[in-house]
């Protein structure tokens, strides 16, 4: 019998409709477009406004129309992996309530914090169920709802993070498409420069730490970006290598979207064509796990059946990671 992998069958995504410009961002903080475009390579990205909504408001869609377009009952669907570092609540995870609302009732599910590399991480996860022949339909949705912990009082970061989800529908495959393999790590000593003091066990809410302003993102930029740029670069050449890829039997890469600079030293490090590089940051601006969904979504119809594809991702933990697929249909 023929190994079973697991294969993207569907993909699909949502980003709310208000658009919050480098224009406007101007005149909330002292920023410009100018070093905005010139230091992240943002525009704009879309904010998720409205009382009470969280995070499963865009889960919901883009599980909702990646259902309708793969025509799959939601009864059928058996997990939901939810990668977000902003579900709607502590507890209980995001994807059980996405799970409920849009009628995922024969599926148990739960939500990956691994930052931005969130959905790399659920999708390894979710693959693994495909590849043991435990289930045959699993949803893997990432994304978050950056504004609702971002400072807009903090130029460092509120020009950088937006909202935005994105999902797709894992099947096994029988062809040798789908995910083939996966490099993941962490390393927990990267914790200081990327994190949320507060809202956890360690520092729980009280009067004191709303007053600091302790539930929002912290960031320590430099660092950082230094990690991503060397982690996504090692991930992706340590994946290649051992698949025997190259600059030419690669057909995209798709990297986490924090930084347009990032981005082009990830692929000059590689020496990798830019043109074969998803770009879509201008538009979204970091949407933390949401990134890889939101490219893959955007550029479905580019990708053909057999594509060498590599997703790559560098978040806060540190977490980072390469993933290599061949693009199912
Ligand atoms: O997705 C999770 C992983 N996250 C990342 O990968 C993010 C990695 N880091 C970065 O992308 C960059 O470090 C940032 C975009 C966050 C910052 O860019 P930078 O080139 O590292 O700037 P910087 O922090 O060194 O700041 C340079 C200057 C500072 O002013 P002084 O001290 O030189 O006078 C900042 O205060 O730019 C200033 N600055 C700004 N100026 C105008 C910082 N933010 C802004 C702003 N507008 N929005």
């Amino acid at each position: 019998m023929s190994k079973i992998t697991a294969a993207i069958t569907g993909v699909h995504g949502y980003v709310p409709d208000y658009v919050l410009t480098n224009k406007e961002l101007e005149t909330i903080v002292d920023t410009t477009d100018e070093w905005i475009t010139s230091r992240t390579g943002i525009k704009e990205r879309h904010i998720l406004k409205g009382e009470g909504k969280g995070t499963s408001v865009m889960g919901i869609e883009a599980v909702r129309g990646l259902l309708k377009k793969t025509n799959t009952d939601p009864l059928d669907i058996e997990l939901v992996i939810f990668a977000t570092v902003t579900p709607d609540t502590v507890f209980p995870d995001t994807a059980n309530t996405v799970s409920d609302v849009v009628g995922m009732k024969n599926a148990f599910g739960y939500d990956i914090n691994a930052a931005c590399s969130g959905f790399l991480y659920a999708l390894t996860t979710g693959a693994k169920f495909i590849e043991s022949g435990t289930y045959k339909k699993v949803v893997v949705i990432g994304g978050d709802k950056m504004s609702s912990i971002i400072d807009y009082n903090d130029r460092t970061t509120c020009v950088i993070f937006g909202d935005g989800c994105g999902a797709v529908l894992l099947e096994p495959n029988t062809e040798e498409l789908g995910i083939i393999d996966s490099l993941h790590k962490s390393d927990g000593s990267g914790r200081m420069y990327l994190h949320q003091k507060a809202g956890g066990s360690a520092r729980p809410a009280s009067v004191e730490t709303v007053a600091n302003g302790e539930h929002f993102v912290y960031q320590n930029g430099k660092p950082v970006f230094k990690a991503a740029v060397s982690g996504m670069a090692d991930g992706v050449s340590k994946v290649m290598g051992r698949n025997g890829l190259n600059n030419e039997t690669l057909n995209w890469l798709i990297p986490h979207q924090a930084n347009i600079r990032i981005i082009e030293s990830v692929a000059g490090t590689l020496n990798f064509p830019l043109e074969k590089v998803t770009v879509n940051i201008h538009k979204y601006g970091n949407t933390t796990a949401g990134t890889l969904p939101l490219c893959m979504w955007e550029w479905e119809n580019q990708f053909n059946k057999g594509d060498n594809i590599m997703l790559t991702a560098f978040g806060g933990g540190f977490t980072w990671g390469a993933t290599y697929l061949k693009w199912a249909y």
